[in-house]
């Protein structure tokens, strides 16, 4: 078969990043930074990143690259008969639950979008922005409409095709959604009152170091590098032979960091300034953020171009696990790929449906006392991510093997790479070790 690929190098980068970077970026990690010690969360999620973010993002699209595979055809053709497929189903079910409840999101992103347009937020006080956020989340089928939007044109660009499709968006809109940032993070850290803030974010309290605050990190890492279920072995499977997958996996891993801690860097400060709570969770972002425009010369310019810039962060990303599953569809259920599409969307749409419901107030769609939504991002990040990445270096680095892994690295001869014998240490014996540990120490 006559398999898509990425068109030119910066394209693999670009769409790799457009895949990692995204609301977990700029929603999930300031929610959970802010819930879990701050600066003590921040120094666990560097160190966690440095040491696996690489290694696990290259065992990843060796594994694609080496197969041109889906994930669950990947480790068929590399073990076939064997039980590993099973960790390729596990990325695509992880694919689809973060799908159902990334999407409510996403589709917030889009109400924003209107409602900054309309300058909706011009001369509001905290507590009136904070009203309308929750009076939006009551609003059940307004969620629905900008969710099922969202999920529509998601699937529009993956029925398009890869090259044509996620390449062309990632390329330009990513670098400017970086400016934008680095411009809100200097009004953000001149704000009356912005130091406590940057304290917040950059003094780490080693007491506030648990188990929680570990595997949260852990999880929040790969979820924002988007690892551990998939994307990258799909992503991998459309890169030339000749691409060089470990400065990919720098580059990526680079800038996904950066688009986090500058995220923080806009986030906290105006949170101090403005008395947003940083426990406060969802509306941290959408609260903090309007306050911030209205403190701004150019506020309102500002604020549309962010929204419009969130949404298709988000959009790159939501492309990225739905091509997870129709990939899967296409090449293992031997589907079309406009009936995968259709098929792959409407399921995450309803899930998505009830894990959007679940947020207003009183919603009976709980599991364990928790919001569907709020336990469908537990599941995910906390759970399936950590499992697969897990065995994802496993397999690398003892089934897969040494050999392999160098010819891939190398490109079969082709490239230099000094540190591939310490890259290849860390995936056989620390990376799968550290996952085993923190995962153990999250839930004990
Ligand atoms: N990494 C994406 C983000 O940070 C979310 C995502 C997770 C995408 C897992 C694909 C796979 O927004």
């Amino acid at each position: 078969m006559n398999r898509d690929g990425f068109g030119s190098k910066l394209g693999v980068i670009a769409a790799a990043a457009g895949s990692a970077v995204g609301l977990g970026n700029i929603y999930r990690f300031p929610c959970e930074l802010g819930n879990n010690g701050g600066g003590a969360f921040l120094l666990v999620y560097l160190l966690i990143v440095l040491c696996l973010g690489v290694p696990v993002m290259l065992s990843e699209l060796i594994i694609g690259r080496r197969t041109q595979k889906n994930p669950i055809g990947a480790f068929r053709t590399l073990r076939p008969k064997s039980a590993w497929p099973a960790i390729g189903y596990m990325g695509v079910f992880g694919a689809f639950i973060i799908m159902a409840f990334y999407c409510t999101i996403a589709g917030w992103t889009l109400e924003y979008v209107v409602k900054a347009v309309g300058n909706q937020f011009q001369g509001k006080d905290l507590a009136t922005i904070e009203k309308d956020f929750g009076d939006f989340h009551n609003m059940g089928w307004r969620n629905v409409l900008w969710e099922s939007i969202f999920i529509f044109i998601t699937a529009f660009v993956v029925f398009k095709g890869v090259a044509n499709g996620i390449e062309k968006y990632s390329k330009v809109l990513m670098p400017l959604l970086l400016v934008i940032l680095i411009v809100l993070g200097v009004r953000s850290m001149t704000l009356p009152g912005a130091k406590e803030g940057l304290r917040f974010l950059f003094h780490p309290d080693f007491s506030k170091i648990t188990g929680s605050v570990l595997i949260s990190a852990l999880g929040q890492v790969f979820f924002s590098l988007s690892m551990g279920m998939g994307v990258l072995i799909t992503y991998g499977s459309y890169i030339k032979k000749d691409d060089n997958l470990a400065s990919t996996a720098l580059s990526v891993t680079l800038s996904d960091t950066l688009v986090a801690v500058l995220a923080g860097i806009v986030i906290f400060p105006a949170a101090f300034s403005f008395g947003v709570n940083p426990k406060e969770g969802m509306g941290l972002v959408f609260c903090t953020l309007p306050m911030i425009f209205n403190q701004m010369a150019g506020g309102y310019f500002f604020c549309v171009i962010f929204f419009v810039l969130l949404a298709v962060a988000a959009l790159t990303s939501t492309i990225s696990l739905l091509e997870v599953i129709v990939a899967y569809f296409v090449e293992e259920l031997h589907m079309s790929r406009r009936w995968a599409t259709v098929i792959a969307a409407a399921g995450c749409a309803v899930l998505g449906i009830f894990a959007s419901l679940s947020l207003k107030d009183g919603s009976s769609f709980t599991i364990a006392g928790m919001s569907l939504f709020n336990s469908l991002d537990f599941l995910s990040a906390k759970i399936l991510l950590p499992i697969v990445a897990f065995f994802i270096v496993l397999f690398v680095g003892w089934i897969l093997g040494k050999s392999a892994f160098f010819e891939e690295i190398t490109n079969g001869g082709g490239l230099k790479m000094s540190i591939k014998g310490i890259i290849f240490f860390i995936i056989r014996y620390l990376a799968p070790l550290a996952i085993a540990v923190i995962f153990v120490t999250g839930f004990l």
